[in-house]
């Protein structure tokens, strides 16, 4: 496991933001602030409800569902590792805000919560680190009310920009290798960050048993210039705690220093000169 990455709450802290300066960290909260805002608007939480926030880390939705329905609403907050529930329990200690709040050490593939129990339950990018998702989904599905909703947002990397197409062939020295590998590990059907599209979660959700699915897919185009520390960055930092940096992915297919060169490569080819990348996103509210 990496040094900079020991566990998630450290993952949410500070791996996360390693790459970035002042202006991108505070670009990146906002982005977070405007996905936690729409999850919340499709969930259309109402006072007396109970509420989970599935996989909640440092609990970007369930404190924004606590800013709006302070202690009218009773709120789970739920996590498969306790370092994230001490981390949420930490925040808690520290606001003002009256609260109605209780914690959950569970897996979203097997949650220990009684069948028909909650109205609402939401996850934020929990689903994307799930290798096997159907299980979860009938989980959501079985804990939730008739009536009840899911919503949700993940992010479909397995769309997102790849290397290969930000470089071209001129940059790089066996562009072709690099290239082959990318395309396999992007496509890996055992790796859970890219094993889903917006179609397969569509899927999923039926098969679990909702109806009215909604999987409303975001692309989102973005123009910025990295620096060639912050495309090192892309390499080496962890994109999960539990999970192969883009570096170690492709040391499984060359040996370090023709990885070590392409990196170098990329730096020289994209640092300080301005890029075009887009990734795709989905918003999702199903109800049982
Ligand atoms: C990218 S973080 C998202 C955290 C939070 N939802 C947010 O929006 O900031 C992924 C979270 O999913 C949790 N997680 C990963 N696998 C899980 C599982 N199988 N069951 C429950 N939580 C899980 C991690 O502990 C982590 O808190």
């Amino acid at each position: 496991m990496s040094e900079i990455c020991k566990n998630w709450s450290t993952w949410l802290k500070k791996t996360r933001f390693s790459y970035m300066d002042e202006t991108q960290v505070q670009q990146t909260l906002n982005w977070l602030l405007s996905i936690r805002n729409q999850v919340l608007l499709l969930a259309d939480i109402k006072a007396g409800q109970k509420v989970a926030d599935f996989g909640c880390g440092s609990g970007l939705l369930g404190f924004g569902v606590l800013e709006h329905y302070k202690d009218s609403v009773e709120l789970i907050f739920s996590d498969k590792f306790q370092d994230c529930l001490d981390e949420c329990k930490n925040i808690l200690s520290q606001i003002e805000t009256p609260y109605n709040v209780s914690f959950l050490q569970s897996d979203v593939s097997d949650i220990k919560l009684e069948s028909n129990y909650l109205d609402r339950a939401m996850t934020r990018s929990v689903l994307v680190h799930v290798k096997d998702k159907q299980p979860c989904f009938n989980e959501f599905y079985r804990v939730l009310k008739p009536q009840g909703y899911y919503c949700a947002f993940e992010p479909i990397i397995s769309e997102n920009t790849r290397y290969y197409e930000l470089v071209n062939e001129a940059q790089i020295s066996d562009y072709q290798d690099f290239k082959l590998a990318e395309k396999e590990f992007m496509e890996n059907p055992n790796d859970p960050l890219v094993n889903f599209s917006a179609q397969s979660l569509d899927k999923n959700l039926e098969e679990a048993g909702f109806s009215d699915v909604l999987v409303n897919v975001q692309a989102v185009a973005s123009k910025y210039i990295p620096t060639k520390e912050a495309i090192l960055n892309w390499f080496i930092a962890p994109p999960a705690p539990d999970q192969k940096t883009m570096k170690e992915r492709f040391l499984q297919y060359f040996e370090e220093k023709k990885v070590d060169n392409f990196i170098l490569e990329v730096q020289n080819a994209l640092g300080d000169t301005e890029i075009s990348v887009s990734s795709n996103t989905a918003l999702i509210k199903a109800i049982k």
